[in-house]
């Protein structure tokens, strides 16, 4: 089986492109780790070696998880490089509720010692990559601890509860590689109720639907990383041979063609649009994002990426398909000293406290857009009947870098060779972990709404 997981995009015929992955790949992704009195991730800025790299081979290259046997390990690689963007800081963290009401997406992680609903036994589930316990992550504080929003109780996920609501309706999670990790959580969480049937996979494993019989629930993941339409030239390895084209007037119909199956969603955008991308409009080429070399105006991934939110959220508000739709905002890396290739790790064992890390730039840039177009969509939504709610899970993944597989995204790496050089995993979360939280929140929301209607 192949993986989807070559974080990198080469071009096998263009040696600029092959330059610039490489460059990537050396400098790209790191993030550097400022210890002041706060700890503070900051991204790359300028990085003007990109320009000077000449190797069209590179040994780190060899280091891309292309060998994976298992789908959807990491299906896309971050690259805040020369990102133009503003320098906005963690100001507006929690603009959207900040008005005395309990703000479930603000808080802390207290301890918690009754631990997981699951394990790596008890749950089938679990992909490889994510499955810390079962690839022998020695450490198990990461487990215990629970997010305590401020100004309010969050009741635990109740899986009997959920299935007895989720009676004869279909849910899907639509996105990315994050969004097959958090269905992944909800399927370990419901299995101590019920186990779900897999009725259906695509070739490359990463769109799924599972039925649960005894509550007639189906529940859907559909891997559309970009939710616009977007043409993506990776071979069985995972290599690209050309860059992305993106739409950003047209939505990905992998997606729209069965919105109307859905009573409930999560939808979320996010990293992927950080890519090297061809930005298309009207049917004609508008520009691009770090495509260097090519006579195109970079636009900027902001750019697209609001775009596509606003053709996301308007399609979502103008439906008169009645359903009840979270949109999750982005999630954060913890990759430190050093890059997703080359060294960068997360082996930190306990939570940050608020105020111990900022978010970084690209991430704030990412979620004020999120935020920005939720809130003007929010407004469209009341009349047809559809529910548009926010979970902004960006803030309280960023007090998680011990939430990752890190070095255990693979099946106990030091098995054969104490000092094997192993490629970390500081963006996926493991199962069971901080990403079963979501599920917390989602429950909460879906119940209050409930209660307030
Ligand atoms: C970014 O913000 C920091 C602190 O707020 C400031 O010192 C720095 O000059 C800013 N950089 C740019 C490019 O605006
Ligand atoms: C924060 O939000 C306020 C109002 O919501 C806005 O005026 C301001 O420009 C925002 N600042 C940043 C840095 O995004
Ligand atoms: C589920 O569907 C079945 C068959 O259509 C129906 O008998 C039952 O009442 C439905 N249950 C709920 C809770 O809607
Ligand atoms: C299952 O739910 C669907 C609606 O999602 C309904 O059409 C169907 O009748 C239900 N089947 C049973 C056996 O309850
Ligand atoms: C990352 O950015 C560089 C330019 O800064 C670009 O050449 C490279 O292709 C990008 N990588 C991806 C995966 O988008
Ligand atoms: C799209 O392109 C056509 C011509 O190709 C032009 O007539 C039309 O005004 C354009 N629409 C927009 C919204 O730019
Ligand atoms: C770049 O594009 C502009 C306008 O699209 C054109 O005038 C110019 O000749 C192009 N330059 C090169 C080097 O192709
Ligand atoms: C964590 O990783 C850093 C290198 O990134 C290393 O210096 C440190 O010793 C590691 N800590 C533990 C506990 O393994």
């Amino acid at each position: 089986m192949r993986s989807d997981s070559n974080p990198f995009s080469f071009t096998k015929h263009n040696h600029v492109l092959v330059k610039f992955a490489v460059s990537l790949l050396l400098i790209g992704l790191a993030f550097r780790l400022l210890v002041s009195d706060s700890i503070r991730f900051s991204s790359v800025g300028e990085t003007p070696a990109i320009e000077q790299t000449t190797k069209t081979e590179s040994p780190e290259a060899n280091a891309v998880p292309l060998e994976d046997e298992e789908p959807g390990s990491l299906d896309f690689a971050l690259n805040d490089s020369q990102t133009p963007f503003s320098n906005d800081s963690t100001a507006n963290r929690t603009q959207i509720s900040e008005t005395g009401e309990c703000d479930l997406f603000t808080g802390d992680w207290i301890p918690d010692p009754s631990g997981p609903f699951y394990t790596d036994r008890s749950c089938l589930a679990i992909e490889g990559h994510q499955n810390c316990m079962k690839n022998g992550r020695p450490d198990s504080g990461y487990l215990y601890w629970r997010w305590n929003p401020l100004g309010c109780d969050l009741p635990r996920f109740n899986p009997k509860k959920f299935l007895d609501l989720m009676r004869n309706k279909s849910w899907a999670f639509i996105g990315d590689s994050i969004s097959r990790n958090h269905v992944q959580s909800l399927l370990c969480i419901l299995s101590q109720v019920e186990h779900a049937d897999e009725v259906y996979h695509d070739e490359e494993y990463r769109s799924k639907i599972w039925h649960f019989p005894a509550h007639n629930f189906t529940l859907s993941v559909i891997w559309t990383p970009f939710l616009i339409k977007a043409n993506i030239f990776e071979d069985i390895n995972g290599v690209s041979s050309s860059e992305i084209q993106l739409y950003l007037d047209v939505l990905d119909n992998k997606w729209t063609d069965q919105y109307r199956n859905f009573d409930y969603a999560v939808i979320a955008g996010g990293k992927w649009f950080l890519k090297t991308a061809i930005y298309h409009e009207n049917d004609t080429v508008k520009g691009c994002h770090h495509c260097t070399g090519k006579n195109l105006t970079e636009l900027g991934f902001d750019y697209a990426y609001r775009k596509a939110l606003r053709l996301i959220f308007d399609f979502i508000a103008r439906s008169d398909h009645r359903a009840f739709i979270f949109f999750r905002t982005t999630t954060p890396d913890h990759f430190e000293n050093g890059e997703w290739s080359s060294g960068g790790t997360c082996n930190r064992t306990v939570p940050f406290k608020e105020g111990e890390i900022d978010m970084r730039d690209v991430d704030t840039t990412m979620r004020n857009i999120e935020l920005e177009e939720f809130e003007k969509a929010a407004g469209l939504e009341s009349e047809k009947g559809v529910i548009l709610k926010l979970l902004d899970t960006t803030q309280l993944s960023l007090l998680r870098p011990d939430g990752h597989p890190g070095l255990y995204r693979q099946f106990q790496p030091f098995a054969k060779d104490k000092t094997a050089q192993v490629q970390n995993d500081c963006l996926h979360w493991c199962l069971p972990g901080p990403i079963d939280s979501w599920n917390d929140l989602v429950m909460e929301i879906l119940v209050n709404n409930r209660q307030h209607r």
